[in-house]
């Protein structure tokens, strides 16, 4: 990260003491920088603001406005986490993986700042492609998170460790959304035609019908699991909202898929299972999705905090071998993600994305055991809730309540994303 000018070729070489003053004065201009940034405050922005930048696609002005936007809003927000990263103790910020990410992010922080403005729509273009990129550059960064802090889990309190996941997640969620938001926004005002049927601005469905969801995630896992339940939808099932698709179906499909693998294990050997029954509730303010299972219920009643707890204080299998291992595999080798990934930037640039839940949850995140986690961070990104009631013997009801008007802000509660 720290390349230094290579002195002209009739200049004498750089002593150490002269080189080691320049890299000083290097990274306090780069402090300097970041400290600048961190100070500002994020521009958080509504789903329906979101969706104002695509209403005319067909209007350069508001693209451009969009793609500044999103410009000089993202190395904010990413100067936000290097500060907490910077406020981790040492220990933990150079362990292997940590300092993976803090690199990423620092490279990353460097490059929006000196981007120039974007003024035409071939700027425009070009800037996508370097959105891109980036995007495709920090796959891995939520399996090196997780390893890295799994593994540093001993030298941070619980509740610092979950505060500080619980931020890198959801603004991460959050750039990646302005982000991958202005590309599909920028492919639609370019022409290209989508494939999708429904109703869509940029990544943000219109209409997003929950019970086709609910069955698309359900069909997706039945594929998978052999002998695995059914599912009934019932309650307001024609219930359409505008929402970010593939947030909703990241969450779908993995609390489907926990209550599908509790009901097959707590019945294996009989001859039926117990269908899982996903209601839908449209309120004046929300939607509400409640999965009920009879797969016999946690042992154990956990605590929100337990359940969603990165931490192997609060959550004992962190640290077991089976789960570093897995985080190690998917850290190190990311190559079968990126093949899934590419494909997945190819079609963004083809077309718009089509989050397909099992590429969202099933590559990685279920593998590293932290699908839970990371929906009830999906949830609470517009400030909806994820609740789990359980009874032992019996079974698991999920509530999942999403925002539906689109006025909340993109929300992290007490801190700047
Ligand atoms: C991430 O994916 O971690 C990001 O921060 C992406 C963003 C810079 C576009």
């Amino acid at each position: 990260m720290l390349t230094l000018a290579r002195p002209a070729s009739h200049s004498p070489p750089l002593s150490r003491s002269q080189t080691t003053f320049l890299a000083q004065q290097r990274l306090f201009y780069q402090n300097k920088q970041l400290e600048l940034y961190a100070a500002r405050e994020a521009n958080r922005l509504t789903l329906r603001q979101l969706l104002f930048f695509g209403r005319s696609t067909s209007d350069a002005e508001r693209l451009i406005k969009s793609a500044n936007y999103v410009r000089t809003e993202l190395p904010i927000r990413i100067a936000h986490r290097l500060r907490d990263m910077q406020k981790l103790p040492f220990i933990v910020v150079a362990q292997g993986e940590v300092a993976k990410v803090y690199e990423l992010y620092w490279s990353a922080f460097e490059k929006f700042r000196r981007y120039p403005p974007i003024t035409t729509t071939d700027e425009n273009d070009a800037f996508c492609g370097f959105l891109t990129d980036i995007l495709r550059e920090h796959w891995a960064v939520i399996p090196n998170l997780s390893l890295g802090l799994s593994l540093a889990s001993p030298h941070l309190s619980a509740d610092v460790l979950d505060s500080f996941m619980r931020r890198m997640l959801i603004s991460r969620i959050s750039r990646r959304v302005l982000a991958e938001h202005h590309i599909a926004l920028s492919r639609m005002h370019s022409g290209k035609t989508s494939t999708y049927p429904e109703p869509h601005v940029g990544i943000i469905f219109t209409a997003l019908d929950v019970k086709r969801s609910l069955e698309k995630c359900a069909n997706l896992l039945r594929n998978q699991g052999k002998g695995w339940p059914e599912i009934v939808v019932d309650g307001h099932v024609t219930t359409r909202f505008a929402y970010i698709k593939e947030h909703l179906e990241y969450i779908l499909f993995e609390l489907l898929k926990n209550a599908m693998q509790a009901t097959a294990l707590h019945h294996r050997g009989a001859p039926g299972l117990p269908p899982i029954r996903a209601t839908v509730s449209s309120g004046a303010n929300d939607v509400g999705v409640r999965i009920s299972d009879q797969g016999g219920g946690l042992a154990t009643v956990k605590t929100p905090s337990d359940l969603f707890s990165f931490s192997h204080l609060r959550n004992a299998a962190r640290l077991d071998d089976s789960h570093i291992d897995a985080l190690r595999s998917v850290s190190s080798s990311p190559l079968g993600m990126r093949a899934t990934v590419d494909e997945q930037v190819g079609r963004w640039k083809q077309d718009l994305i089509d989050p397909d839940p099992e590429v969202q949850a099933g590559v990685g995140h279920t593998k590293i055991g932290i699908g839970l986690p990371m929906s009830n961070i999906f949830a609470t990104y517009f400030g909806g809730s994820l609740e789990l009631v359980t009874m032992n013997g019996w079974g698991t009801d999920v509530y999942l309540r999403l925002p539906k008007l689109g006025t909340n802000l993109e929300t992290l509660e007490g801190s700047e994303l």
